[in-house]
């Protein structure tokens, strides 16, 4: 190709940046366009990372210098499936790459899971982290809340749930969460997990945070700490799991405490069915046993804990990506070392998956970097057979979103928006207080 390869990426999430930057850093010249459906980039390290976790929100300095660059663009709120579709994109640019992410909450099918009061993790992340498609109300008045689940997710709900605002007042969280934050009541936090101490997965640096909490006493009851062969094996394999048995056990055995919260870890617990008729009262359990190998089977032996909210942190799931085959059940978009594969098992031509969308919603920021390795690898051994792009200049794009009425956002409207975060945060000693509505974000972005 006598020009440089145009390639368009939907989602400037992690994985959309990592792979706009194997691609300029790859032999190929390379343009490339990364276009989000939010006015802000950033995907899930703005939306989704808790606010309370200030050093791994600077990871967006790092992606910030990817997209910073000349030969790389940003069109944000550009909404893939309604601004543009793949015909567009096709004509435009001679590979696509969809990096669109998981936003949702994986659904948990037992009764009583569509109670008020009952909630999904990942709603209650977007309310927290400021995103602009979610309501700014969010009901925070229940005393005994439970949480389902023993990842990561849950660990931030649970940990934000149980934190005075106060001790979310130094972080970037807009002025309506905080305030929904002061009115929080919740004095007793419990974590459901449905697996053994060994199975749980968090990593060891999340779990440990929770005992330096202000005012929060970690209980694990001393009864959930089993093991059966298969959870020995996997201590005496993984570092990993060996440091969280130490932590949880070292908690087990400890005296308790006198702080005002309390946030319960619970072992062998499956959640069978959130009680209550008009709204949330409780959370039926099972008491399972360890089987041998490190799964489960139930003892029959139910438990009810009175609660008056319950959230879900059981997984995300990846939404269907429009004009493309999609495993519904897995919320990924199936393919072949990232090339994107129709419902018949053949290739789409041109078209590659690339982070959650790709692999499903496990794994760190971190590791996105390798999976774009792995697409982006893909790209380029396929580039000399792509069909090349009808409508190649730089402004073609730009001209079909000005004709289709597409308020989009750029790289400087990103800039301006974060300058005024920055400033928004400094009037309140803050390194930066988010936007939330989406049309002050659109009207700071695109302000000249
Ligand atoms: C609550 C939570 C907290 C986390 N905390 C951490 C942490 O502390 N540390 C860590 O290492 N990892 C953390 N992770 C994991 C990390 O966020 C993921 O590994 C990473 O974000 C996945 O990157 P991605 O680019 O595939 O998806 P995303 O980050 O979700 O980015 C996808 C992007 O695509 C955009 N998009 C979606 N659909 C469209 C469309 N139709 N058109 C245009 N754009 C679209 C979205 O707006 C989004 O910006 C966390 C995950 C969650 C869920
Ligand atoms: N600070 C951080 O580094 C951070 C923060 C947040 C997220 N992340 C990462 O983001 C990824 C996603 O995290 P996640 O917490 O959403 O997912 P996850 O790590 O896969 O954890 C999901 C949890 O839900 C449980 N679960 C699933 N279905 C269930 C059911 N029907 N009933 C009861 N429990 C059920 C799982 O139990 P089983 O194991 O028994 O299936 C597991 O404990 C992870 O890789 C995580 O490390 C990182």
């Amino acid at each position: 190709m006598a020009r440089p390869m145009r390639v368009a990426v939907i989602g400037a999430g992690p994985a959309g940046i990592y792979t706009a930057d194997t691609l300029t850093k790859s032999d190929t010249p390379c343009e490339i366009d990364l276009f989000d459906r939010l006015p802000a980039p950033f995907g899930l390290v703005r939306y989704g990372v808790a606010p309370d976790h200030p050093r791994i929100k600077q990871i967006v300095h790092a992606l910030h210098r990817v997209l910073d660059q000349p030969g790389v663009r940003l069109f944000g709120n550009v909404h893939y499936g309604r601004d543009v579709r793949l015909d567009d994109l096709r004509a435009h640019y001679d590979a696509v790459i969809m990096a669109t992410g998981c936003e949702r909450d994986r659904p948990l099918d037992i009764p009583g899971i569509d109670l008020p009061g009952s909630f999904g993790a990942a709603e209650f992340v977007k309310w927290y982290d400021g995103h602009p498609d979610v309501p700014r109300h969010w009901p925070l008045d229940a005393v005994h809340v439970g949480v389902i689940g023993a990842g990561n997710v849950a660990l931030d709900v649970a940990r934000v749930l149980a934190k005075s605002a106060e001790d979310m007042l130094d972080t970037e969280i807009p002025d309506d969460v905080f305030r929904g934050l002061v009115g929080n009541r919740a004095t007793d936090v419990h974590v459901f997990a449905r697996r053994g101490l060994a199975q749980a997965k968090f990593t060891p640096l999340e779990l440990r945070e929770l005992d330096h909490v202000p005012g929060v006493e970690i209980v694990v009851d001393p009864a959930d700490v089993e093991f059966d062969e298969g959870s020995m094996a996997e201590i005496r394999s993984s570092k990993q799991t060996q440091m969280i048995v130490k932590t949880l056990q070292g908690w087990a055995l400890r005296d308790r405490q006198d702080e005002p919260r309390r946030l319960h870890l619970h072992f062998l617990r499956r959640p069978v069915e959130v009680l209550g008729t008009e709204r949330v009262t409780g959370l039926r359990t099972e008491r399972m046993q360890l089987a041998g190998d490190g799964s489960v089977r139930g003892t029959g032996q139910l438990t009810d804990f009175p609660l008056q909210a319950v959230y879900r942190a059981v997984g995300y799931l990846g939404s269907h990506v429009a004009e493309l085959y999609f495993d519904h059940d897995a919320g990924v978009i199936p393919h072949d070392a990232g090339r994107v594969l129709a419902m018949d098992g053949q290739l789409v031509p041109s078209v590659y998956a690339v982070g959650w969308i790709k692999r499903g919603p496990v794994g760190l920021i971190g590791h996105t970097k390798g999976c774009a390795l792995e697409t982006v690898g893909s790209l380029l051994t396929d580039a000399p057979g792509l069909v090349p792009a009808v409508y190649p200049e730089p402004s073609a794009i730009v001209d079909l979103l000005i004709e289709r009425g597409v308020e989009y956002t750029s790289w400087d409207g990103w800039l301006r928006l974060d300058k005024h975060e920055r400033q928004l945060g400094e009037s309140r000693g803050r390194e930066r207080m988010k936007v939330v509505s989406r049309s002050e974000m659109l009207d700071v972005s695109r302000s000249q």
